[in-house]
């Protein structure tokens, strides 16, 4: 968790600096600040608790001026959101500052061996440590390169640091242990941040940097160096997308902008890869066939809105291949005896690349033998690399913290894989694959005519939900995932306490909580075997006075009748009703947020990619 950015060159740092950690904010937002070195050759810092506006507030107030700069936007992991808690940190003598990304582990026992030393640390955060072992290298070391590098073998866990020293001020010292870092190449002028958002006004030539380097910073030189300072070089790449991209782009917020998206994510992620002659092999690339044939088992491993897609992706790969199936949190998978080998298949979701749970699954299964699949939305994260396969979505940045876009094109990349397994397998007729692939291609266009139609219902709908404290969300089979998806959306926006249950386990349990105070969201779109079920459910919540919302296929008679209120949605197979089903969803807890006067782009306590474990 947390954005770090740093500048060297011919601007004013503070300012490249702020703009970059504006561009990080969805990273984290309980403190930020800025160190400079000033024209008299001094540390500067300034740090501000809260939101990114309050640091602005106090540069307006007392500016920073100077050449070289880092900064740090804060997701809070040891220590209290405070002020001496806030990045950069310094050492005894303010030279030194550190901005931080991760968690040191072993910073108690590196504390304890610096106090002794007569070290006198000011916050309690493990990154501070990070600055005191560099100026105690100093006194042996003498140059920031070969202290810098001394500390960093010293440090156990997970880091991207950016270091300054006021005595040498002519460079940034960087490094990436397990946390994204990424470097800018200008003209006779430098950028360091945790993405590339940060940097993109100023530069499209960029290097990810990987795990276990280290990079020097000047105006005119980036080099990089493994951690014992062997030169390594590297590849930088021409980024495509423009700084609007990442704007807003009209829209309140990115969330609204992210969810009117997925009609053209959906067309992106199906591109041309569903046009076929004779065999149907999108993925060929990607996972060849014969690694597919080999597979008997799939195992999903993901976390949060990624791992709502791998219960759906359950869903489609026991349908569409005929394959046995698991899914498990990424953060359980770690720390049980999985049973996995080399006949099974992990698939680990991630939007970001680099959710800490889902990488240590990931490796946890690589060594039980197991094959691994990646499927983010990130070239160069982590998971794209570590990964035996790797497939990419094309759902583009998505900077609100909530998970949409990426969402509906994780389910997209699920249904074109299942399709590709199951012919890989033979396990799927030609029957189903055709009709399901007509289906997709379907999607953008049906949802791009849905917005429009119904976005002043869903409005209404939540102004009137949003007046409650609790809720719960029903669905069945393959709208089970949705229902858990959509109480995920309206908890972490809106702050409304909301539970997702399979329609069938109410009466084994939550339907003691229903009574005028709790209503219900039920999906109860069309579906040949349980759209019945769920009228029942709804009856049965409505005999315990529940006010009740449903979901409910354009075009239908009955369940109209037994609702208080309707989100319809486009009248359309079942295998295909997530895709579609998710956006009202969304839609809801967007409103539901902005009527609360929440900010949905940024929930409080939330980040957008969880680094940490
Ligand atoms: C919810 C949300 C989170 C993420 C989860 C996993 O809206 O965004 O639940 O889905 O933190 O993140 P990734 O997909 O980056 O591994």
């Amino acid at each position: 968790m947390c954005g770090i950015v740093g500048y060297i060159g011919s601007k004013n740092s503070a300012d490249v600096v702020l703009h970059g950690l504006k561009k990080l904010e969805y990273r984290g937002y309980d403190s930020a600040g800025i160190a400079v070195v000033n024209e008299s050759g001094d540390l500067d810092i300034r740090h501000a608790v809260g939101k990114i506006l309050f640091l602005e507030d106090n540069l307006r107030d007392a500016p920073l001026n100077g050449f070289l700069g880092i900064g740090h936007t804060r997701w809070a992991t040891h220590g209290e959101p405070c002020l001496k808690n806030a990045h950069p940190q310094v050492d005894c003598t303010s030279s030194i500052a550190v901005v931080h990304n991760g968690i040191i582990e072993n910073y108690l026992e590196l504390k304890e061996n610096l106090l002794s030393k007569g070290h006198i640390f000011k916050s309690d955060t493990d990154t501070e440590v990070i600055a005191h072992l560099v100026e105690d290298y100093q006194k042996t070391y003498k140059d920031t390169f070969t202290s810098f590098l001394k500390a960093l073998n010293d440090l156990r866990g997970v880091f991207a640091i950016a270091l300054i020293n006021s005595k040498e001020p002519d460079k940034i010292f960087a490094a990436r242990q397990f946390a994204p870092l990424i470097l800018g190449r200008g003209d006779g002028e430098n950028f360091l941040a945790s993405d590339i958002p940060a940097i993109l006004k100023y530069t499209k030539s960029v290097y990810i940097m990987k795990d276990g380097e280290v990079a020097v910073i000047s105006r005119n030189e980036i080099n990089i160096f493994d951690m014992v300072g062997n030169m390594i070089k590297p590849n930088f790449f021409e980024v495509k997308w423009n700084e609007e991209d990442a704007e807003k782009g009209g829209f309140d917020h990115f969330m609204l902008k992210e969810i009117s998206e997925q009609p053209l994510v959906v067309q992106e992620t199906i591109g041309q890869r569903v046009f076929f002659e004779n065999e149907f092999e999108p993925y060929k690339e990607e996972l060849p066939k014969d690694i597919v044939r080999g597979i008997s088992r799939i195992c999903f491993v993901a976390c949060g809105t990624s791992y709502h897609a791998a219960l759906i992706g359950k869903f489609l790969m026991e349908y569409l291949a005929d394959m046995p199936c698991e899914v498990d949190y990424s953060s359980e998978f770690r720390y049980r005896n999985a049973a996995v080998n080399n006949s099974v298949l992990t698939i680990a979701i991630s939007q970001s690349g680099e959710t800490a749970d889902t990488l240590a699954a990931m490796r946890e299964a690589k060594k039980r033998g197991s094959y691994v699949l990646a499927i983010t939305n990130r070239l160069g994260s982590t998971a794209n690399r570590e990964a035996d396969f790797s497939i990419l979505t094309r759902a583009g940045l998505e900077i609100g913290v909530a998970a949409t876009k990426t969402f509906t094109s994780q389910l997209v990349t699920l249904y074109i894989l299942a399709l590709y397994m199951g012919s890989c397998k033979r396990s799927i007729s030609k029957k189903i694959l055709d009709e399901t692939l007509s289906y997709l291609l379907e999607v953008p266009k049906r949802l791009e005519e849905y917005f429009p139609k119904f976005l002043n219902d869903i409005e209404k709908s939540a102004k009137i939900y949003s007046g409650y404290k609790n809720m719960i969300f029903m669905g069945r089979g393959i709208n089970y995932p949705v229902a858990l998806e959509g109480a995920l959306k309206l908890k972490e926006i809106s702050y409304i306490h909301a539970e997702g249950y399979p329609a069938g386990e109410m009466k084994h349990g939550p339907i003691a909580l229903l009574d005028p105070t709790t209503p219900v969201l039920a999906i109860a779109t069309r579906s040949a075997v349980t759209y019945e079920k769920v009228l029942s459910n709804i009856e049965e919540a409505k005999s315990r006075r529940s006010r009740v919302v449903a979901l409910i296929s354009e075009g239908d008679k009955d369940a109209v009748n037994l609702v208080n209120d309707i989100l319809y949605v486009p009248d359309v197979p079942e295998i295909v009703s997530p895709i579609y089903n998710v956006v009202p969803l969304q839609l809801f807890a967007y409103y539901a947020a902005v009527w609360l006067s929440r900010d949905p782009d940024k929930p409080r306590n939330l980040a957008k990619s969880v680094t940490v474990e």
